[in-house]
């Protein structure tokens, strides 16, 4: 599943070389899921769903340890302080990713903002359940456009990967 899956760039790659997967894209805005669907369609693949709606409304009806792994590329940053509660990657959304997540099941973020990233790695090593990974997010995710537009403009963008090692006790 990724969240905010945009215009759908790495979603597609990623169907089109995983053809085994089921892929479920979620994003908020209409125009971007209908441009998704539309690459979707003209490349014929049938294992990449779209869903427009949020990501949060979405993990709510999934099932408990259903879902291999999530994929966070670029999400909003809020680089506000007083925003900064909208990120999507906050403590209690990180705790449903773990749950949601099979055991061995992954979690993978890129961000070019160095704050986000850090605030992150430690939410993602303070979770129980879940340890930080040196696996690294698929190299197609550098073709999104948010991928794209960071790297015309040189700025540094820093991957984490978290690995769900078992359920929470208590
Ligand atoms: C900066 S864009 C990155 C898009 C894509 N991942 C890429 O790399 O090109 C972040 C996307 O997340 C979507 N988004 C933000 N909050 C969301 C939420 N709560 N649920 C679903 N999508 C969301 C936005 O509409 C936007 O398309």
């Amino acid at each position: 599943m990724e969240i905010g899956c945009g215009n759908g760039h790495f979603m597609v790659e990623y169907c089109r070389m995983n053809p085994g997967s089921l892929f479920i894209g979620v994003e908020i805005k209409k125009k971007r899921c209908l441009k998704a669907k539309g690459k979707i369609e003209r490349q014929k693949l049938t294992n990449a769903r779209v869903i427009h709606g949020t990501a949060e409304a979405v993990l709510e009806l999934l099932p408990d340890a259903s879902v291999d792994s999530f994929h966070l590329y670029f999400p909003d940053p809020w680089p506000k302080a007083r925003h900064r509660r909208r990120r999507f990657l906050r403590r209690d959304n990180i705790a449903i990713l773990q749950r949601k997540l099979k055991i061995g099941g992954f979690i993978f973020f890129i961000t070019d903002y160095f704050d986000y990233y850090l605030h992150t790695k430690v939410l993602l090593l303070l979770q129980a359940g879940l340890e930080l990974s040196g696996q690294t997010p698929s190299q197609s995710v550098f073709r999104s456009v948010f991928a794209r537009r960071y790297a015309e403009k040189g700025k540094e963008v820093r991957a984490l990967a978290a690995k769900k090692t078992g359920e929470p006790s208590g």
